[in-house]
């Protein structure tokens, strides 16, 4: 730490850090554009001028950029100084020279950063009377919006997307004051993150195209912290909703996962939740494939009770999209022994197969600022960019870290952007990718590797093995397979932070196990190595904690018959296992579904209760690294929905000691679940501490919230009372805590003078830090003190293609393998068409034209495409739209002379 004065008051301030981030952090208002706490320094805008002064003696100083000026002892400044404020005023006049003067019609509006800094630097009044520069937008797709005349060169969008995102299809063009920042032409942005610019750009140059479908002033918009449920990545995100309907998400900072970006399909994939085929009221079928019949909820409740009270076994379905306490209530409805997780077979073996490993072995699972951080990683099987996408952007930061050690003795600041892009030039760290085909990592990777899963399982233990010979070697290593292992494993075992990602997603316990072995093989005394396994959905960590039956174990039982009734829990088992097996749960028994989204399933309940999606209740879901977070209802729901541990919990009809009812909070549902379940010990951490509320609630609604009478007027002139919320310390209303919330319960960023997302500055105790009051969420998963876990044997024979035979590996989109983000129309436009990869070698031999349409098993029908980086023998099939395909086997038969049904669907029994 050295001292510092800052209008002559001394303050004790990181040494190394820039003037504009340390000042920032103690509280002084310094206006900005270029500078981003997550991009560094660029020395573009000179807006963040202040006046440094030598020493005491200097009474005249000299300006400088408080972005580019590294804090030093004893450095004198003043923010106030009146030249400073002279040099900020003309500087902000000159960049609005060309600015329209369309605030009031822009969407930015209420919540620009150029609107506030204009405020802040008091440029009032616009003296410029010349013609101003224009120029034409483009089109960019369904999701983002093009408004350049807007633009006021500050490079934050170039930097983020080609510098900091990798992207390629975007760049600025021309010179002087021509500058144009935009698409190479018109046309969808390529890159995953390209929906940050929204949040990057601090004016209203590209905005949120799917906000504008619906437009809504952001003061208007009631909010609260919530949880992205698109992935199982955990990214904190900020919902807002007017007139019932969600109407946008946006960054939620938290510094160990999100930090300050999401994904594309994590900010615009929420539109299932305004979706047309919302369930909104309890229906009842009289007979299979009966009519339906509307109920009431007492009357759904009255029926349910004379399902449960009838003869037969009842098994609940979980599921991986639900939250922990709805999976706990439904668990504690049916009994532990009746409880499925919701999860097939392949997945659910593999699942148990990682807890073991993060419970029981030495390597942690990483945060997603982890990753960032390392400096060397291994990608055994895992497509990141399509399955978490959020974890790829971390990934590609990592690769910098290597070479960013070496800066040191040339003293450049790791905040100083272009310093060190000209340093490190086009240098990269050890990052290795060994996945089935190409991936968008490519790029910045050292080497790649594209295999059969088996193959990648065998690299995997070969590069353990070459790391402590303890570790069981592989046999029949080829030379290149032997080289590359050895060069992965020395530059491995010199990191500092060494990563290996791997997953679920090739359903391969192999590579699971080959994942471990390398992660064991680089702890040791002074380094414990990250081992990150990529979660599919927002809670498949969560209900891999719960335990219970998987799917396949719990059809067993179905198929006994000893069965008479299934409950299944927002869970539509076609995304889960196969058509057929699927229909064996939902023809026989009594099936009960709750869920919020019409579904195959859904469609085939006796009993189909309306529950709420994640913007219409609390809950809590646990990530892929095993960490809880609640997330909190932003609006009350229409219709009869209840959320889903509602409804399970009214069924329980818990009741304590004084006939009270027991699970009325959702609080008292996380303690029971803490209390039965020993992995769930330290989840109640998740909760707030209400005591700095001082018995108040957080206001969902801004202090500038409008038409409260209004938007009632239909029905009731007088505004009406604000719903109660049990579950949450929110209140549905303008009134309420005023100050600083705790972090886990921030609903918006806002701070006198600041009204974009750039007020983020006001809530973090130090810039890029932890937020004040400590970072939400807890950990549940933490390596063993005492790791009782040895080497994994069993390395796997190298793979051969077989004659009749494919080896089928899943292929994610990040567009598409969702099935919830399919529901916001933008996304579904932009998703692939799905087909059947394969090699083009392979495509000749079955004499298959690309396009043409191919059977898979039987079942399936899909177009071919050519996909050069697969293996010989190895068929890509896509996640998602086309359906659940199982085994690890398939046949391809070309359709030409067969049946054909429509793309996707079973063709043939
Ligand atoms: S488009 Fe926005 S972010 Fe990009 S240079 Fe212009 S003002 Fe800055
Ligand atoms: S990475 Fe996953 S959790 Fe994060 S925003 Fe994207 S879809 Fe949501
Ligand atoms: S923020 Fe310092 S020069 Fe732009």
């Amino acid at each position: 730490m050295v001292t510092i004065y800052i209008e002559g008051k001394p303050y004790q301030v990181p040494e190394g850090r820039n003037l504009l981030e340390v000042c920032l952090s103690l509280g002084f208002d310094i206006p900005y554009f270029c500078w981003h706490p997550a991009l560094g320094s660029a020395g573009a805008c000179r807006q963040c001028a202040v006046k440094q002064f030598k020493d005491e003696n200097d009474t005249r100083g000299h300006i400088v950029m408080a972005c580019m000026t590294s804090v030093k002892e004893g450095i004198s400044i003043s923010i106030h100084d009146p030249e400073a404020k002279e040099f900020r005023a003309a500087n902000i006049e000159w960049l609005m020279a060309n600015h329209p003067h369309d605030c009031p019609v822009c969407d930015e509006g209420g919540e620009c950063h150029l609107q506030d800094m204009t405020v802040m630097c008091g440029h009032v009044r616009r003296d410029y009377r010349f013609a101003k520069r224009t120029h034409r937008n483009q089109d960019l797709g369904p999701l983002i919006e093009h408004e350049m005349n807007r633009c006021i060169s500050c490079y934050r969008c170039v930097r983020f997307y080609t510098d900091y995102a990798g992207g390629r299809d975007f760049s600025v063009f021309g010179a002087h004051e021509h500058l144009y920042f935009g698409r190479f032409e018109d046309g969808p942005f390529e890159s995953e993150f390209s929906g940050n610019l929204v949040e990057i750009c601090p004016t209203g140059v590209f905005t949120d195209k799917i906000l504008h479908g619906h437009y809504t002033r952001k003061w208007d918009l009631q909010t609260a912290p919530s949880i992205c449920v698109l992935c199982g990545a955990g990214c904190n995100i900020i919902p807002g909703e007017r007139y019932g309907t969600l109407r946008r998400i946006r960054n939620r900072y938290h510094p160990s996962i999100n930090g300050y970006f999401l994904c594309d399909r994590g900010r615009f994939g929420f539109e299932f939740v305004n979706s047309k085929r919302r369930v909104r009221q309890a229906v009842r079928r009289l007979h299979k494939d009966g009519p339906l019949e509307t109920l009431l909820p007492d009357q759904a409740m009255e029926h349910l009770s004379s399902i449960l009270s009838g003869p037969g076994k009842v098994i609940g379905i979980g599921s991986p999209r639900a939250s922990l306490e709805a999976n706990y209530a439904l668990r504690t409805l049916v009994g532990a022994e009746c409880f499925c997780n919701g999860i097939a077979a392949e997945q659910a073996g593999l699942l148990a197969l990682i807890l073991e490993i993060l419970q029981n072995g030495p390597a942690r699972s990483p945060s997603i600022r982890d990753m960032e951080q390392s400096d060397a990683v291994l990608v055994l099987g895992e497509d990141v960019t399509q399955v978490m996408p959020r974890a790829a952007l971390a990934l590609r930061q990592s690769v910098r870290q290597e070479p960013m050690q070496e800066l040191d003795p040339l003293h450049i600041p790791l905040w100083q952007d272009a310093g060190v892009r000209e340093a490190v030039q086009d240098e990269k760290g050890p990052f290795f990718i060994a996945t089935p085909y190409d991936s968008r990592l490519d790029d910045v990777a050292t080497l790649t590797y594209h295999a059969a899963p088996d193959d990648l399982a065998r690299l995997g233990f070969a590069v353990a093995h070459f790391l402590d010979p303890k570790a069981s070697s592989v046999e029949d290593l080829s030379k290149e397979e032997r080289l590359l292992a050895e060069a992965i494993a020395e530059d491995l075992k010199a990191a500092k932070r060494p990563l290996v990602v791997s997953g679920v997603s090739q359903k391969s316990p192999a590579l699971v196990r080959a994942a471990a072995n390398v992660a064991f093989a680089l702890c040791n005394e002074e380094r414990k190595a990250g081992l990150a396994f990529l979660m599919p959905e927002a809670n498949t960590m969560g209900v891999a904690m719960m335990g219970g039956m998987d799917l396949d174990v719990a059809l067993e039982q179905v198929r006994e018959g000893t069965t008479e009734q299934v409950f299944i829990l927002e869970n539509d088992l076609h995304q889960h296992m196969e058509p057929k097996k699927a229909e064996a749960f939902l023809t026989g028994e009594q099936v009960v579904v709750l869920d919020y989204l019409e579904t195959e399933t859904t469609r085939r309940a006796d009993l189909l209760l309306p529950t709420t999606s994640f913007a219409e209740c609390t809950g809590t879901l646990v990530n892929y690294e095993g960490r809880a977070q609640r997330f909190f209802q932003v609006f009350e729901p229409t219709g009869d929905m209840l959320p889903a541990h509602r409804w399970l919990a009214r069924m329980v009809n818990m009741t304590g000691e004084d006939g009270s009812d027991a699970w009325g909070t959702l609080d008292a549902v996380m303690h029971a679940l803490a209390a039965e379940i020993p992995d769930f010990a330290s989840v109640l951490g998740i909760l707030p501490g209400n005591d700095a509320l001082k018995g108040t609630k957080v206001p969902r609604q801004s202090p500038r919230y409008s038409g409260r009478t209004s938007m009632h007027a239909d029905r009731d002139v007088n505004v009406p009372k604000p719903p109660e919320d049990p579950d949450a310390p929110l209140s549905f209303s303008m009134e309420g805590f005023q100050g600083v919330p705790p972090p886990a319960l921030i609903p918006r960023y806002w701070a006198p003078g600041w009204n974009s997302v750039q007020a983020l500055n006001k809530f973090q105790q130090e810039i890029g830090g932890s937020l004040r009051g400590g970072d939400p969420g807890q950990r549940l998963l933490e390596p063993s003190a005492l790791p009782k876990r040895a080497y994994f044997q069993g390395v796997p024979p190298a793979f051969r293609p077989k004659t009749e035979k494919w080896c089928v590996v899943p292929v994610y989109h990040m567009f598409g393998s969702e099935h919830l983000s399919m529901l916001t129309p933008g996304v579904a436009e932009l998703a692939p068409r799905p087909c059947l990869a394969l090699n083009p070698k392979d495509l000749e031999n079955l004499g298959l034209a690309e396009g043409a349409a191919v059977l898979i098993d039987r079942k399936f029908s899909l177009p071919v495409k050519v996909l050069p980086s697969l293996p010989r023998g190895v068929a890509g099939f896509p996640v998602g739209p086309a359906g659940y395909l199982e085994g690890k086997y398939v046949t391809l038969h070309s359709a030409a002379s067969e049946d054909k049904d429509q793309m996707g669907r079973e063709t043939h029994e």
